[in-house]
C-alpha cells in the first residue's frame, strides 16, 4: 500500500466539517451516521475516562474514604448522562428535532427524562476496563441500550402491565401521551436501537482501511514498531475484520437478551405471576430476564467489543452482569418499599398494589440479601484475569455505590 492512500486524521477531521454543512433534519441516517463517527472525538468521554483514572488513584491511597469515593462516582454519571445525551443527538437528530403532535415527540419524551443510563455506562466501564480502542464503536450500542431500556420502562408503566403513572420524575409517557401512543412509541424505540445498530454496521463493513488507519493515534500503542508504515496498514485491516465480527456477536447478544430469552419474557413472566403464589426460583430466574438480561449484556458488549483476549473472562463479566442485575432489581424492590418518592421518581408502594410476587417481602430480608449479593459479586471480580488490582477496586467501588443506591 502507497503512503498516499493514508488519510490522516486531519482530513478525517476536514471530512467532519464537509459533513457538518449537510442536513441535519433527514431521515436518511448516513449522513447522521458518518457525523457521529468522525466527530466522536467527545469532550464527555475524555471527562470520564480522566476521572475515572483518577479514582483509581484515589482508590489506591490509605485511608480511603467512600463519602469521596461516592462524590467521585456520582460526578462520573452525571457526566456520562449528558454523554449520552449528545450520542442520541448526534445520531437521532430527527427524533431530537420533532414536530408537535409526531411520534418523535412521544419518543424524544421517553429517551430524555431523567434516567441514571447506568446500562450505557456499563459498556463503556468495561471497555475501559479492558482498554479497549476506537471508543466510537461502542457509541451506537450504548445509545441502543438505552433505547431499549427505556423502551422497556414505557411499556412496563402501561396500564395492561404496572399501571404507573409516575416515571423519572414525570408522568409516565402513556399518562402523558395516551396509552395506544405509548405502546407505539415503544415499538419504535426498539425498532430504532437495531436501526442505529444495523446502520452503523453497514457504514463500518464500507469503510476503507485507509479510515482506520486515520483513526490511529486514538489506539494506545506500547509497541512504536507498530508505527511504519506497512505493519498500520495490516494492523488496520485485522483490526477492521475483528471489529465486524465482534460488532455482530455483540448485536446478537443485545437482541437475545431483549426478547423471549431475556427482559421481554421476563416481563411476561412477571405479569404471569402477578397475585399468584409462586417458588422463590421462578421468581429469581423472572428476575434474571426481566432485569439482569439487560444489566449483563452491556457487560459483555463491553468486553467483547474491547476484543478481550481472555476467552473466560467475557464468561466471568456475564455472570457478573447476571449478579448485579439481581442485586439491582432487589435493590428496586427496596426503594419500591422504602424509597423517597421524590429521589426515586416512581410511585412508592406500586409492587404492593400490584399484589406482586417479589423474591422477597421484608425490608431486613432484602438488606441482608443485597449485601450478601455485593460480596459474592466481589469475589466474582477477583476472578477476572485481564484486569489489575487498581481496576478491581474501581470495579468494587461501583458495584458498593451500586448496592446502597437510593434512586
Ligand atoms: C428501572 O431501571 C427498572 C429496573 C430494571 C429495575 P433503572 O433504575 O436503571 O431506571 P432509570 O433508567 O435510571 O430510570
Ligand atoms: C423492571 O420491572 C423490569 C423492566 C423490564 C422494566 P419493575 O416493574 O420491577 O421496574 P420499575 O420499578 O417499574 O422500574
Ligand atoms: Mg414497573
Amino acid at each position: 500500500m502507497k503512503d498516499s492512500n493514508i488519510i490522516d486524521i486531519k482530513d478525517i477531521k476536514k471530512r467532519a466539517k464537509q459533513l457538518k454543512n449537510k442536513k441535519v433534519n433527514s431521515r436518511d441516517t448516513a449522513p447522521n451516521l458518518q457525523r457521529a463517527f468522525y466527530e466522536s472525538n467527545d469532550k464527555d468521554r475524555t471527562k470520564i475516562l480522566i476521572k475515572l483514572k483518577n479514582l483509581e488513584k484515589y482508590l489506591s491511597t490509605k485511608d480511603v474514604d467512600t463519602k469521596i469515593v461516592n462524590q467521585q462516582i456520582d460526578d462520573i454519571l452525571d457526566v456520562n448522562k449528558q454523554y449520552f445525551l449528545k450520542l442520541y443527538h448526534r445520531f437521532l437528530p430527527f427524533i431530537v428535532k420533532h414536530k408537535k403532535g409526531s411520534i418523535e415527540e412521544v419518543i424524544d419524551y421517553a429517551v430524555t427524562s431523567n434516567g441514571k443510563r447506568i446500562r450505557a455506562f456499563l459498556i463503556l466501564l468495561i471497555f475501559y476496563f479492558n482498554k479497549g480502542a476506537f471508543y466510537q464503536n461502542i457509541e451506537p450500542f450504548m445509545l441502543a441500550i438505552e433505547l431499549i431500556h427505556a423502551f422497556s420502562l414505557v411499556h412496563d408503566d402501561l396500564p395492561a402491565l404496572d399501571n404507573d403513572e409516575l416515571r423519572r420524575g414525570k408522568p409516565s409517557t402513556w399518562k402523558k401521551f395516551g396509552e395506544a401512543e405509548a405502546i407505539l412509541a415503544g415499538d419504535a424505540m426498539l425498532n430504532t436501537a437495531y436501526n442505529v445498530l444495523f446502520d452503523y454496521y453497514l457504514f463500518i463493513s464500507n469503510l476503507d482501511i485507509k479510515d482506520m488507519v486515520g483513526l490511529y493515534d486514538e489506539v494506545d500503542f506500547t509497541d512504536t514498531s507498530l508505527f511504519s508504515v506497512k505493519k498500520n496498514d495490516i494492523y488496520a485491516y485485522s483490526m477492521l475484520q475483528d471489529l465486524l465480527q465482534h460488532y455482530q456477536i455483540s448485536m446478537a447478544t443485545l437482541c437475545a437478551g431483549t426478547g423471549i430469552f431475556g427482559m421481554i419474557d421476563g416481563e411476561f413472566k412477571d405479569i404471569k405471576y402477578t397475585k399468584k403464589k409462586v417458588s422463590n426460583e421462578k421468581t429469581f430466574e423472572m428476575y434474571v430476564e426481566k432485569t439482569a438480561a439487560l444489566i449483563s449484556v452491556p457487560m459483555q458488549i463491553g468486553a467483547i467489543m474491547s476484543f478481550v483476549p481472555e476467552r473466560n473472562d467475557i464468561a466471568i463479566y456475564t455472570k457478573i452482569g447476571v449478579d448485579i442485575g439481581i442485586l439491582y432489581q432487589l435493590n428496586d424492590d427496596l426503594l419500591g418499599m422504602i424509597g423517597d418518592e421524590k429521589k426515586v421518581g416512581k410511585p412508592i408502594g406500586s409492587d404492593k398494589k400490584n399484589k406482586k410476587n417479589l423474591a422477597i417481602n421484608s425490608v431486613k430480608e432484602l438488606e441482608k440479601e443485597i449485601k450478601h449479593q455485593k460480596d459474592l459479586i466481589e469475589k466474582e471480580i477477583d476472578k477476572i484475569k485481564m484486569l489489575d488490582m487498581n481496576k478491581k477496586r474501581v470495579f468494587k467501588a461501583f458495584l458498593l455505590y451500586l448496592s446502597k443506591r437510593d434512586h
